[in-house]
């Protein structure tokens, strides 16, 4: 495997949580026995710190020779407070995905047993909750024409779709519809908006002629934002536009109870991007404190894109034991709080260890802790 990892650690907590994220990796090359060629670059507020532009031009062409960019964070809070500030980190990301045709954000939620009790909703709610949102990741508001007024009294974003980038990341929400409960809700707002009347029409004719036998559900997007935590069981596959598919992928954490657990994956047809979904969390920066499950179980998703499935798998593995035994960083309110380095360390130990000897690895983590 000598796939190429562009790695960009980006802002705030990012390079915290992708520095576990690669000790993961090289355990994963030792265990298994490959190598992959990773190589750094800089993006956002950090490159903007070195004096070069949100997305750089070498980080760029760096992402473009790669097969995959492992990515961290974005965003700081010295560009927040002035919003007259034309260059601003976050364009950074927005660039690499419009860059790299990143049409597709795939972001599953899944709600762990033994998080129940973190989450503010109530335990029989989200139990056994798993649904994966697809989020149109280049169009929508994000990308439309913006348009300000000099003077400063008005300003304008344009929601702009083609059919042809509705059905594209349509199609990967249906295929991946059928290998589950053949359900796709499309939310929208189609009761408002030319651009959702589009939504809901190519939808339903793509639904009618090549995946009839996934069932299509049609939501608008208030009521999604309602359905979401008031009975998330019912959702298997979302599919929605970049604004609202922003919002909703924030609000479904609320049902694992932490962000800090949700990766996503970024996808193209040659590209493929991925990252937790969490921003770059400025106060808990170099404070070692950040969970980095989410840059790790971002890594396990770029394995699947490999096609390496016994490693993926491991990773997965190892995240579902430190939580069942009660490890996590203070995010997770865990029984044994852990630092984010030593999470990275944890998870890397584990999958060196054979899984029976898995008991033995936790052993002495808590004896190093004194507890
Ligand atoms: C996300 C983030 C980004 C977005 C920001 C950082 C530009 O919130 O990936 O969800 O709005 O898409
Ligand atoms: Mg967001």
């Amino acid at each position: 495997m000598n796939k190429k990892i562009t790695v960009l650690p980006g802002d705030g907590i990012g390079p915290e949580v992708i520095a576990q994220a690669l000790k993961v990796i090289h355990a994963l090359e030792k265990k298994f026995n490959f190598q992959f060629v990773i190589g750094q670059e800089w993006i956002g507020g950090a490159a903007m710190q070195q004096g070069l532009a949100p997305l750089p031009e070498a980080t760029l062409e760096a992402c473009k020779l790669s097969d995959a960019v492992l990515f961290g964070a974005i965003g700081d809070p010295k560009y927040d407070q002035d919003p007259s500030q034309n260059v601003r980190p976050e364009q950074g990301l927005l660039q690499l995905r419009k860059a790299l045709g990143l049409y597709a954000n795939i972001r599953p939620i899944t709600a762990y047993k033994k998080l129940h009790a973190l989450s503010p909703l109530k335990e029989e709610q989200i139990q056994q909750v798993n649904l994966i949102i697809y989020r149109e990741l280049t169009g929508g508001l994000y990308f439309g024409k913006k348009e300000k007024d000099e003077a400063g009294q008005w300003a304008r974003d344009e929601c702009y779709y083609h059919r042809d980038e509705i059905e594209k990341v349509a199609h990967l929400a249906f295929i991946q519809a059928r290998l589950r409960r053949k359900k796709l809700t499309l939310v929208d707002k189609a009761n408002v908006l030319e651009t959702g009347r589009l939504w809901r029409a190519t939808v339903q004719e793509l639904q009618q002629s090549t995946y009839p036998d996934v069932e299509l559900d049609l939501m608008y997007i208030d009521n999604a934002a309602m359905q979401l935590v008031l009975n998330p069981r019912q959702f298997d596959i979302i599919l929605t536009e970049n604004m609202f598919g922003d919002i909703l992928s924030d609000e479904a954490s609320v049902i694992v109870g932490t962000i800090g657990l949700l990766p996503s994956a970024s996808l193209s047809e040659t590209q493929a991007l991925f990252e937790p979904i969490h921003g770059s969390y400025p106060q808990a920066a170099g404070r070692n404190i950040a969970n980095p499950l989410a840059a790790i179980l971002a890594t396990a998703m770029m394995l699947d894109y490999f096609d390496m499935d016994a490693e993926s798998r491991l990773v997965r593995e190892a995240v579902d034991f430190v939580i069942q035994e009660g490890l996590g960083t203070m995010d997770m309110a865990p029984k044994i709080n852990i630092s984010c380095s030593l999470m990275g360390d944890f998870v890397s130990d584990l999958i060196l260890a054979e899984k029976g000897e898995w008991p033995v690895t936790r052993k002495n983590l808590q004896d190093k802790l004194g507890n």
